[in-house]
């Protein structure tokens, strides 16, 4: 296991000479006496697990695209931790960054002078494949600039929270629920029948099923709840870019309904009806008024609802990533901590 650090350092030249960037990425090494069993179980403090997160080096001018930690456990196991600055990329690309890592490592230990990476884990940087008639990269530009102060180029990350809410939120426990095929499938047959919506899926049922439960359990004050989710658009532009595009390619969409309708019996139903729409809009065209979406997806936090964001996505395929050593036990997204987004991996 002390082979990752200095592989990493091959890793980071075939990665870097792939794109032809430089770029430096901090890594940390530290060891840690906890239990391994415990927090990588499915019942976990989540303060527990904070300390296996780097903390990204920011100012205003100036970041790192992303930091590095490796925790190990003696004679148990070790954590990965990556904390990536979301304006530079998505979660598609640190998935791609951890892939491609963990790649090198297995193939390096068979093969120290491996020089290249496979196509689908090389990181694609040409910005000018995304054609954009309609000018919208301006106009994020700009409102980006905008948003805190008058042309703020400042690189620092948003307080997603008061300090206050970032406390409480460190006593809590994290719970993984897991979802079988089976399980799947059942809400995709009750959902078909419910609705009769041909097409539904897995995405929209996980995610109406947790979040129904979630405000069940949770009961917000708020008269309105919404759920704000990315779309990943490498392949819903035209022309389709290619899927190792590095760098940011989502939308962001938009449900909201009445919080009564949710914590109904038929909440997981309603919340399904409003993810499908918006996933069959999409199905039918490419990326339209994007500027209004925007603001109305700002204007639900002004307007008092109480807005649930999803983090992650099944489709990464991160319980995949092997570094020679076999598959993760455990794949957390630390950050929902803060946000109070849920995740799904
Ligand atoms: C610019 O934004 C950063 C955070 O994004 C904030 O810390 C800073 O105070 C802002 N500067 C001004 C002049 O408003
Ligand atoms: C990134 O997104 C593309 C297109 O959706 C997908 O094919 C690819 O597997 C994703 N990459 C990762 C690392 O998840």
């Amino acid at each position: 296991m002390r082979k990752l650090k200095p592989f990493f350092f091959s890793f980071l030249l075939l990665f870097y000479g792939a794109v032809g960037a430089h770029d430096s990425v901090p890594l940390t090494v530290s060891e840690s006496n906890e239990d391994f069993n415990h927090v990588s179980s499915d019942f976990c403090e989540a303060s527990k697990r904070h300390r296996f997160v780097p903390s990204l080096s920011v100012s205003d001018e100036k970041t790192s695209l992303l930091a590095l930690q490796i925790t190990f456990f003696p004679n148990s196991g070790f954590v990965i931790g990556i904390t990536p600055h979301h304006a530079a990329l998505d979660g598609n690309c640190s998935t791609l960054f951890l892939k491609a890592w963990a790649y090198a490592c297995s193939k390096i230990m068979q093969d120290p002078s491996l020089s290249s990476l496979p196509e689908n884990l090389t990181p694609f940087l040409d910005r000018s494949v995304i054609k954009d008639p309609e000018g919208l990269t301006q106009w994020f530009a700009d409102t980006w600039l905008n948003m805190n102060g008058p042309n703020n180029r400042s690189v620092k990350l948003w307080e997603t929270n008061s300090n206050e809410a970032a406390q409480i939120d460190m006593k809590s426990v994290k719970r993984v629920f897991k979802l079988n095929p089976s399980h799947i499938e059942k809400l995709k047959n009750y959902a078909k029948s419910k609705t009769g919506i041909v097409k539904v899926s897995t995405f929209s049922v996980t995610v109406a099923y947790s979040l129904s439960c979630l405000v069940k359990t949770e009961q917000p004050e708020n008269e309105n709840i919404a759920l704000l989710f990315s779309v990943d658009c490498r392949s819903r532009l035209e022309p389709v870019i290619c899927p190792s595009y590095f760098g940011n390619c989502l939308l962001t969409r938009l449900v909201s309904e009445e919080k009564e309708k949710v914590m109904a019996n038929e909440g997981f139903v309603t919340v399904l009806k409003g993810i499908s729409e918006v996933l069959i809009g999409l199905e039918s065209e490419v990326p339209n008024d994007e500027e209004k979406r925007f603001k109305k997806a700002e204007s639900a936090f002004s307007e008092g609802k109480r807005v649930y964001t999803v983090a992650g996505s099944t489709r990464f395929g991160v319980y995949g990533i092997d570094f020679g050593y076999g598959r993760p036990k455990n794949v957390d997204v630390a950050s929902v901590d803060k946000t109070g987004a849920f995740c799904t991996v």
